[in-house]
């Protein structure tokens, strides 16, 4: 099969870091080249296109899905564009992977999934934790009944909305105005629910399973934040906690906060006979190497060592897809029920209730966990 030709929607820090370089190694040239860029900042996707020998350069997406030589796209644009930019591919015919989230709701997440069948198309939806190797094993051995009965999980995200103020790409030009993260302290997509909870809740879900039920506390705790000179007023909440319901009074703690310990990607597990706390299964280390943990199926290490490698991955499953027919790790189902719960999570704030969940998705079974 000849190569599929890449367009990414959008040339900021992921699209930089996810793509770009990944695929300025040239080891995958046989599934998956450069075809086009466009960003509708003057200057910024020329600069990518002649930095990183992408073939063709626009200022609009419509013009990136009327090239060709693009027969799949990464949408690295700003979540409030992700829906109107993925519909308009899907219909252009081509294979998709969004960044997260897909969409800001789960109804748009469904008329995303429903014209990608109609249009016979493949879908992923970074982030795809569950290449993670971390995240495999402990699937796995929740199927093989290691925690006995789950009582809980607690997991949580923190810190990224100052993280993007310090991503040093942002203060080099790429021949344009500096890439000032702006987007992400402004409404409606900017906060770290769309941008960050879905790391944690694609790890807890994809272990645990679906969640029927959530409830959620939020609110703002910073209103400014400072990019250099820059004053960066933040229209946006900050400071979330959720409790989860998994069904059958099985629970989930999980924060998504403005600042704290660490990062929980991968959650604490406890349950009757046994449970899984920063690293140790029933006690015992995980892994002799702590990096281990961040090893992603399928990720060979010239690719680890580059940024972003996960996103990188999820792009290459949809390239996969389409070539092999697999079944993406990164689905399209997962990411919209990460979105549902994020939306609840809102819905649950405004009106104090606890939100009855409608979507699912399925989780990796035994079987395709038998190498890990
Ligand atoms: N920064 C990270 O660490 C990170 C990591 C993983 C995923 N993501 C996700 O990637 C996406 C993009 O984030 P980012 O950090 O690269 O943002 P960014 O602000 O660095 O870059 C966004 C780019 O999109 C361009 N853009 C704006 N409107 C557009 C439009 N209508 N069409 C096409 N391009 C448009 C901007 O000019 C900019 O170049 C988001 O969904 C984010 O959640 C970001």
């Amino acid at each position: 099969m000849k190569p599929l030709g890449l367009g990414a929607i959008g040339s900021g820090e992921i699209a930089i870091n996810s793509i770009f370089k990944h695929l300025e190694l040239h080891d995958t040239d046989d599934k998956v080249f450069l075809a086009a860029v466009c960003d509708p900042v003057e200057g910024r996707a020329q600069s990518m296109a002649e930095k990183y020998g992408i073939r063709s350069w626009y200022m609009t997406d419509d013009e990136l899905l009327a090239d060709p030589a693009v027969d799949v796209v990464s949408i690295c644009s700003p979540i409030r564009f992700h829906y109107e930019q993925g519909l308009k591919a899907i219909r252009a015919g081509k294979h998709v992977h969004f960044n997260k989230t897909m969409a800001m709701t789960s109804a748009e997440a469904d008329e995303l999934i429903s014209e990608a069948e109609r249009m016979n198309v493949k879908l992923t939806v970074s982030p795809g934790m569950m290449g993670w190797r971390a995240n495999r094993l402990l699937r796995k051995a929740y199927l093989e009944g290691s925690f006995g009965q789950v009582t809980y999980a607690f997991g949580g995200v923190r810190g990224v909305l100052r993280y993007h103020l310090r991503e040093e790409y942002r203060h080099d030009n790429y021949g344009s105005e500096p890439l000032i993260p702006t987007w992400y302290y402004k409404l409606p997509d900017g906060g770290p629910q769309y941008d960050h909870a879905p790391y944690g809740l694609t790890s807890i879900t994809g272990i645990l399973g679906p969640v029927k039920r959530v409830s959620c506390m939020g609110g703002q705790l910073q209103k400014e934040f400072r990019f250099g000179e820059k004053v960066i007023q933040s229209e946006v909440d900050d400071n979330f906690a959720f409790l989860l319901d998994f069904g059958d009074n099985v629970f989930g703690l999980f924060f998504s906060a403005l600042a704290g310990g660490k990062n929980m990607f991968t959650p604490n597990i406890y349950g009757t006979d046994g449970n899984y706390i920063d690293g140790k299964l029933n006690d015992k280390a995980l892994f002799d190497n702590p990096y281990a943990a961040f090893s992603i199926k399928g990720i060979p290490p010239q690719h680890m060592k580059l940024p972003e490698p996960h996103v990188y991955g999820d792009m290459m499953q949809l390239i996969d897809a389409v070539q092999f027919g697999d079944r993406p790790i990164a689905s399209a189902e997962q990411g919209r029920h990460v979105l549902e719960i994020v939306e609840a999570g809102f819905e649950s704030m405004r009106t104090g209730r606890c939100i009855e969940l409608r979507t699912s998705f399925t989780p990796l079974s035994l079987e395709e966990l038998q190498d890990d």
